[in-house]
């Protein structure tokens, strides 16, 4: 399960325990949430998020908008990310950027795996980011939903719900989850970066490994089946 405290942010008055903010959320309350800190609203539109089937009506109203607030973050941060701030932030940040708004990791994709993901139709819609080196994972699990973090000594994204484990591209290695990570276009265009969120290809089927990246170090959670 994931954890029942939401991380730390800037503003002590956001650190309240999960249950009592999702039955207390309203959308007036929301726009307060994203302007304090956009990294913290979309925790709580994934926890709402996994609630599919669960929200109250106030609750799916909430997320609508939280959704659309996201949506124009991401459109922002879609004209300022350029492509050298994210290999270095990858270059010091162990291997991994994450873009709270475009709800994905950025990797480098090896040069020398392009030749294997060029025969696979899975790989057909990534191929312009693949040729700049860049691929964007969905940080949602495949297999039921949690938002699957980065491992910095398996070089690995390592899901804490149930196990699963996919290399640094997204490819699925272990757990249950049904296929790799989801992924979405990404573009370059005078050295800025666009993820096309609009654009999500289904994760490759399990076996696919264009990289061979094993394991680099300790692994954060174990796998399971
Ligand atoms: S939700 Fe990730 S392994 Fe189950």
């Amino acid at each position: 399960m994931p954890p029942d405290e939401f991380p730390a942010t800037p503003n002590d008055a956001l650190r309240i325990d999960r249950r009592q903010f999702l039955v207390r959320i309203t959308p007036s309350g929301l726009a307060v949430v994203h302007e304090r800190s956009p990294e913290f609203a979309q925790r709580v539109a994934d926890l709402l998020e996994a609630r599919d089937g669960e929200r109250s009506p106030q609750q799916s109203k909430a997320l609508e908008l939280l959704e659309a607030a996201l949506e124009r973050a991401e459109n922002h941060d879609k004209r300022n990310i350029k492509k050298d701030d994210i290999l270095s932030t990858i270059r010091s940040n162990g291997g991994f950027f994450y873009s709270s708004s475009a709800r994905s990791y950025l990797t480098v994709y090896p040069a020398e795996a392009l030749p294997k993901a060029k025969g696979l139709a899975e790989y057909e819609p990534l191929l312009a980011g693949l040729e700049e080196g860049l691929i964007a994972s969905y940080q949602k699990c495949p297999h039921l939903g949690c938002r699957v973090p980065e491992c910095k000594s398996s070089q690995w994204f390592e899901c804490p719900c149930h196990g699963s484990q996919y290399n640094r591209v997204g490819e699925k290695k272990a757990g249950p989850a049904p296929r790799g990570l989801d992924r979405f276009a990404v573009t370059v265009a005078d050295g800025v970066v666009t993820v096309d969120t609009a654009a999500r290809t289904e994760g490759p089927p399990i076996g696919v490994n264009t990289t061979g990246q094993e394991a680099e170090g300790p692994h954060c959670v174990g796998g399971g089946e």
